[in-house]
């Protein structure tokens, strides 16, 4: 079973002092940092581009977790792992396997990770089968995509539990991430049904103290894995 690991969503914090948002992060002791992309196509909000991640890079050791809510993600792959992204994710609604196999090419030539995401109405499409080797993470979607601060659906939980079978099932080592309205009540929902990297953007930056969620969300995950 994958270690736990937080990555709290920047995009939920004041996005005129995004160095802080990072800073938080590190002082919380998060693994990842969560860097929402949105073009305002895919999804109705519009975020940041590969110049505010590399500019993020410069102030930020921790591995970067991309989630490039875009419809062309072809056209960006290469800028944003330039810009220092560590796992850059897709989504399957814009991909077949012809594309995913060209961008899989792209990212591990730079020595990257690949993640494929899925909104909460998508299921695995069929050619991910025999690509799952390839993904390092798997990122479930439990809100539309498009704004921090929803609620989570809960009605993602079935399919949350068979893409952490199928994993298992395959002997894989690939991460389930979470994203979407993941608070500390919440946290045994996903965790007992086999999520082990847990994005939280309001359930971080929108508490009062955003360093102590940030352990109050693992100290909650990790009880949950002791208790199965
Ligand atoms: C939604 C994003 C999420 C979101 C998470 O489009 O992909 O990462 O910012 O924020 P919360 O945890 O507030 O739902
Ligand atoms: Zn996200």
């Amino acid at each position: 079973m994958n270690d736990i690991r937080i990555a709290p969503s920047i995009l939920a914090w004041d996005l005129g002092d995004l160095e802080r948002a990072v800073e938080i992060s590190v002082e919380g002791g998060a693994d990842q940092v969560h860097l929402d992309v949105i073009d305002g196509h895919f999804a109705p909000n519009i975020t940041f581009g590969p110049g505010t991640v590399k500019a993020l890079r410069r102030r930020c050791e921790l591995k970067f977790d991309t989630h490039l809510m875009i419809d062309n993600p072809q056209q960006y792959a290469e800028k944003f792992l330039e810009a220092g992204s560590d796992l850059l994710t897709f989504h399957a609604e814009v991909l077949d396997g012809v594309s995913f196999d060209d961008l899989h090419r792209i990212v591990s030539s730079k020595g990257k990770e690949m993640g494929l995401a899925v909104k909460p109405g998508t299921e695995l499409p069929p050619w991910v089968s025999e690509r799952l080797d390839k993904i390092s993470t798997l990122v479930v979607m439990t809100v539309s995509p498009g704004f921090s601060g929803q609620t989570m659906d809960m009605t993602v939980m079935p399919k949350l539990q068979k893409i952490s079978k199928l994993v298992e099932d395959q002997g894989l080592k690939t991460d389930i991430e979470v994203d979407g309205g993941v608070e500390p009540e919440n946290v045994h929902e996903v965790v007992k049904r086999g999520g082990n990297v847990l994005v939280a953007g309001a359930g971080v930056y929108a508490k009062k103290d955003p360093v102590a969620a940030i352990s109050l969300l693992r100290e909650k995950a990790e009880r949950v894995r002791r208790s199965h």
